[in-house]
């Protein structure tokens, strides 16, 4: 249990909830959720199923016909030809990172991740006696991987690549011509990529972010993450999905049927209207994070000693503030403690992150404004 690592998001809202009941007024930064509501039309398909009587156990795979909705989605969106046999449904995306670590993973065996990342990655590593093996991220690149570092690191015992794009924490989106040079040094090599997709609809470039398993050859040893959590803000239902090769789905369903038996089935009808029903929404929801990240990067390059690079995905700004001379760990508290501006120091995304600090932007244009207000005045 001593290698199992926690979100420090969950405790610096411990800690934020402790002030504010205290009286102080605390803007809250740190969270990784969309501040929006889930879409009526998947609210109602919720209830609708509830009512219809969906409130059995399903299939561990998940319902065939999510599952099929699902492939016909993943295949169009990546120009690939996958089929209800790929997809494992489960309660979240995390279980795609759990599972497939369990089933894979020997101690000893080695995994290369992005650091500053999502830490869940590390402390699963970690947990199964693995390798963590930490693969920079550079600012100077929109924070994507370090591809000398990543050609010198990967060996014999590498099981495992993990990329994730557009990123937790940093918002960078790996460049379509760098996951193909990623995908020519491990082609040949016996690991499997697991590629981190939960942001894929949260996106500012001008074409989708790319994935690794739209190249020839790939789907075979790629496990795409995805779910609902993100895209329609849907974190409290719990869904999320892998594509994966049908012997890893396979081990996936034996995890299931020994942790959750199923994902909740009315969810996964509400999920079927999310994928089939209308996308405004989250067309207006991105269309607003877009707004907001503008207005906050701005507002955050006038902090002295702040800098940041304009994310090109998810909804984090990841400001550099090592020119401030204060770690970024010591920063994060006292901006807690003075300034009632809840953020998380970029160190606990991995030690590549040290200097940064990671603002989630999922918050009004007002607040926004004001933290970065509040942030100038203690500093
Ligand atoms: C990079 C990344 N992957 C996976 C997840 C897990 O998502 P879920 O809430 O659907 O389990 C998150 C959530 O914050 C994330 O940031």
């Amino acid at each position: 249990m001593n290698r199992l690592e926690v979100e420090s998001a969950f405790d610096v809202l411990v800690k934020a909830r402790a002030l504010e009941r205290a009286g102080r007024s605390v803007i809250h930064l740190e969270i990784g959720e969309p501040d929006f509501g889930t879409p009526l039309n998947i609210v109602e398909a919720g209830k609708r199923a509830l009512d219809e009587g969906w409130t059995h156990y399903g299939p561990p795979q998940g319902l065939l016909e999510l599952r099929e909705v699902i492939a016909r989605h993943v295949s169009r969106t990546h120009a690939i030809d996958v089929g209800p046999q790929h997809v494992s449904v489960v309660p979240g995306g995390k279980p795609i990172i759990f599972f497939p670590m369990l089933a894979l993973l020997e101690p000893g065996d080695e995994v290369l991740y992005p650091d500053p990342g999502f830490p869940i990655y590390r402390s699963m590593i970690q947990f199964l006696g693995a390798r963590p093996v930490a693969i920079p991220l550079l600012e100077e690149d929109g924070f994507s991987f370090d591809l000398d570092f990543l050609r010198k690191a990967i060996g014999p015992r590498t099981r495992m690549l993990i990329l994730n794009s557009p990123q937790n924490p940093t918002g960078g989106v790996i460049p379509e011509l760098q996951i193909r040079e990623i995908a020519e040094i491990v082609r040949d090599r016996d690991l499997v990529v697991l590629s981190d997709e939960i942001y894929s609809r949260i996106y500012y470039t001008s074409e989708p972010p790319f994935s690794i398993a739209s190249i020839p050859g790939m789907l075979e040893k790629t496990i795409i993450l995805d779910g609902f959590s993100k895209a329609y803000a849907m974190t409290g239902w719990r869904l999320g999905y892998g594509i994966m090769p049908e012997w890893l789905v396979d081990a996936v369903n034996k995890l299931m049927v020994n942790s959750n038996s199923c994902a909740a089935t009315f969810t996964q009808k509400a999920a079927m209207e999310a994928l089939t029903g209308p996308q405004t929404d989250v067309e207006n929801m991105v269309a607003e994070f877009r707004r907001r990240r503008d207005a906050f990067c701005a507002a955050l390059k006038e902090i002295p000693g702040f800098r940041c690079t304009v994310p090109g995905g998810a909804f984090y700004a990841f400001a550099n503030v090592s020119k401030t001379g204060q770690s970024s760990g010591d920063l994060a508290d006292f901006l807690l403690q003075e300034a009632g501006v809840a953020c998380l120091d970029g160190a606990s995304f991995g030690q590549h992150g040290e200097g940064y600090l990671r603002f989630s932007y999922a918050n009004s244009i007002e607040n926004l404004m004001e933290a970065t207000r509040r942030i100038k005045t203690v500093l």
